[in-house]
């Protein structure tokens, strides 16, 4: 459990808040760069970090990331005209480009030079993996790109779905990282289910083993980019199979263990405000295009997916309608009688509130992973408080690690047996 203090440490990520300039230390997904799809089209809102923006591309392409308000008398930009590289308002005309420079003012007398003391808050943006980043921190201490093998492989080998999650994102995190859960709130009543469900060759067998140990038992190791999590559950006499996740500081986690060549997950959490997060859930493959089959039922929503509200990232089953429970379902099919993972995780971690109260909890041996990433996230702000800036946000290339799921045998650490499968290589 964690202290009310410590918990509005560990979750408070808005401008000037020790965990809101740690995250302002890193390259943070922003939006999709489908929903900037051309130059010069209808710019987006855009909330990250409790800051209210507006996401535009100009007509070279750049895109732009700057205050929601425009700084004359703070009209919202998003209903401003993009146009000849710049975002202008429609109040009075000011325009801005990309830099948050104001270029523009023509309802000043054309000898006034007010316009060169006019710039509004503008952020550095990148686009890379289908992702456009954003930069919201010093621009002195502007980071090189993270280094994640899924932002990097061809855009054929990847697969991205976005989410709008009503909660916060530490919370929201701390379920991926929760391997216990899996044999209780993703299985079905018949493992039969659970083993087409999941999809690999090796299926049935992972969810045998999930089904058949439900107390996982927990190695955690601390690592440059976060920690490493090694879930083992018994195979055979003489071996365990170890599920490995990843959690990357600071709100990444690979997870979906899968079989060499398989199809990866990361889930991307990334604050909104403390009391909303963007979920990017991201499939890629190092080896080989993401198939249409696969395609066909993220799209869909599938098992690991969700449809979403038209035109929206709202999942459409959701908090304001309990998920869509289905209580005949849940005494037949699933544990739940929630349709998929992304609605079951989100009904459990949006329901103990938008900001968990830590200090009401009791931890067991099976949320060590959950503590050890607290303690990590902490001492990282804390760190920075003292002026020692964390170390993924300067080297990109300490991410380069991957999911896996591996039998081993028993006296065989899990870091060592798994060290070829959990190498990024893209
Ligand atoms: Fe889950």
């Amino acid at each position: 459990m964690l202290t009310a203090e410590q918990n509005e440490f560990l979750t408070n990520t808005d401008p000037g808040t020790p965990m809101g300039n740690l995250w302002r230390r890193f390259w943070l997904p922003a939006l999709l760069s489908e929903e900037l799809p051309a130059p010069d089209c209808p710019p987006v809102r855009v909330r990250l970090l409790g800051e209210d923006l507006v996401a535009f591309r100009d007509t070279n392409g750049d895109v732009g990331l700057m205050d929601a308000h425009c700084p004359h008398r703070l009209a919202d930009l998003f209903f401003g005209r993009n146009e000849e590289c710049g975002l202008r308002c429609v109040y009075h005309g000011w325009k801005f480009d990309v830099n948050g420079e104001c270029v523009d003012m023509p309802n000043e007398p054309a000898e006034s030079n007010f316009k060169s003391k006019i710039r509004t808050t503008a952020y550095a943006c990148n686009e890379q993996g289908g992702i456009i980043w954003a930069y919201m921190g010093p621009k002195e201490l502007t980071p090189a790109m993270p280094e994640l093998e899924w932002a990097r492989v061809p855009d054929s080998h990847r697969y991205i779905s976005k989410y709008l999650i009503q909660c916060n994102s530490v919370q929201a995190t701390e379920g991926d990282i929760d391997n216990s859960h899996i044999s209780f709130l993703h299985s079905y009543v018949n493992v039969a289910d659970r083993a087409r469900q999941i999809r690999y060759q090796s299926g049935s067998q992972i969810a045998a083993y999930q089904m058949a140990q439900k107390s996982p038992r927990f190695t955690i190791k601390s690592t440059d980019y976060g920690i490493m999590i090694g879930a083992s559950r018994n195979a055979s006499e003489d071996s365990l199979y170890w599920h490995i996740t990843h959690w990357l500081i600071p709100g990444y986690a690979l997870v979906g263990a899968t079989e060499p060549g398989g199809t990866s997950l990361c889930n991307a959490r990334v604050p909104i405000d403390n009391e909303n997060s963007w979920f990017f859930r991201i499939r890629w493959n190092a080896d080989r295009p993401i198939s249409e089959d696969e395609i066909a039922e993220y799209r869909f929503g599938g098992v690991a997916h969700a449809e979403v509200i038209p035109g929206t990232f709202m999942p459409k089953a959701n908090k304001s309608n309990d998920f869509l429970i289905d209580r005949a379902l849940q005494r037949s099919f699933n544990y739940t009688g929630i349709k998929g993972n992304v609605a079951q995780d989100g009904a459990v971690t949006t329901s103990m509130g938008a900001v968990v109260d830590r200090s009401k909890e009791h931890l067991g041996t099976s949320d060590s992973a959950i503590i050890a990433m607290r303690r990590k996230l902490q001492k990282a702000a804390r760190d920075l408080m003292d002026g020692i800036e964390p170390l993924p946000a300067h080297d990109g290339t300490v991410y380069k690690v991957r999911p896996a799921g591996i039998i081993l045998p028993r006296d065989v650490p899990f870091d060592e047996g798994a060290r070829d499968r959990i190498k990024a290589t893209v």
